[in-house]
């Protein structure tokens, strides 16, 4: 089983791409689950709706835990059962150590022991959709934003170099792609890393 974890701010079309690939994928013959985080179990869904929509003052202590919560959940109820051949996570923990560790400003130390604790496996391949905070947020113009999307530019643009970051220590996993590109062009550069793996 391969796990490939999609990444990036508000706004970069990663829901699109990752469907796409799951189309590929089963074009070869071979299988694709995927799964969004926070998220894709009931426990996991219940504690994003306290994520996403809660009007509380959430603190951003809660927050992180609340994530790890909902992660340690799908990976112990699905990621570790799954007899797919691929898994394709819509965000995964790359996303806490962006949002929480660049964006929040917690210890990215902690995340990663919060990592190493729930037992995440390390994905295959990670690709982070790289876009600018105001492109990001004109393709979402429309949408009413969340409690997250409504944490500010200044937010986003930490956790935007923080993914940048993070695929800078580790150029082997993780690919940079322009989000500014065509869906038909960011997807054959996805297919073109995927093969690779096949
Ligand atoms: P999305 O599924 O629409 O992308 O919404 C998930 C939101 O949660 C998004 O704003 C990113 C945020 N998030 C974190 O802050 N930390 C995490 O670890 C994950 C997985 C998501």
């Amino acid at each position: 089983m391969k796990i490939i974890t999609f990444e990036g701010i508000e706004g970069v079309g990663k829901s699109t791409q990752i469907n796409l690939l799951k189309d590929y994928i089963e074009s070869r013959g071979l299988s694709a689950s995927i799964f969004r985080e926070p998220g894709s179990t009931v426990i996991g869904e219940n504690i994003r709706s306290i994520l996403l929509d809660s009007k509380e003052n959430l603190s951003k202590e809660s927050e992180l835990l609340l994530m790890f919560a909902a992660r340690a959940q799908l990976i112990s109820e699905k990621v570790k059962i799954s007899n797919t051949d691929f898994i394709l996570f819509d965000r995964f923990y790359d996303a806490s150590v962006a949002y929480q560790g660049f964006g929040r400003g917690l210890s990215v130390d902690f995340i990663n022991n919060l990592i190493s604790f729930i037992n995440c496996p390390q994905p295959d391949l990670t690709f982070l959709l790289d876009i600018s905070v105001e492109n990001g947020f004109k393709r979402k113009i429309d949408d009413v934003k969340d409690r997250i999307e409504s944490s500010g530019d200044e937010f986003f643009e930490n956790v935007r170099q923080g993914y940048l970051e993070i695929a800078k220590s580790q150029p082997e996993r993780i690919k940079v792609i322009d989000a500014m590109g065509s869906i038909e062009d960011i997807n054959k550069e996805i297919i073109k890393e995927v093969s690779k793996l096949l």
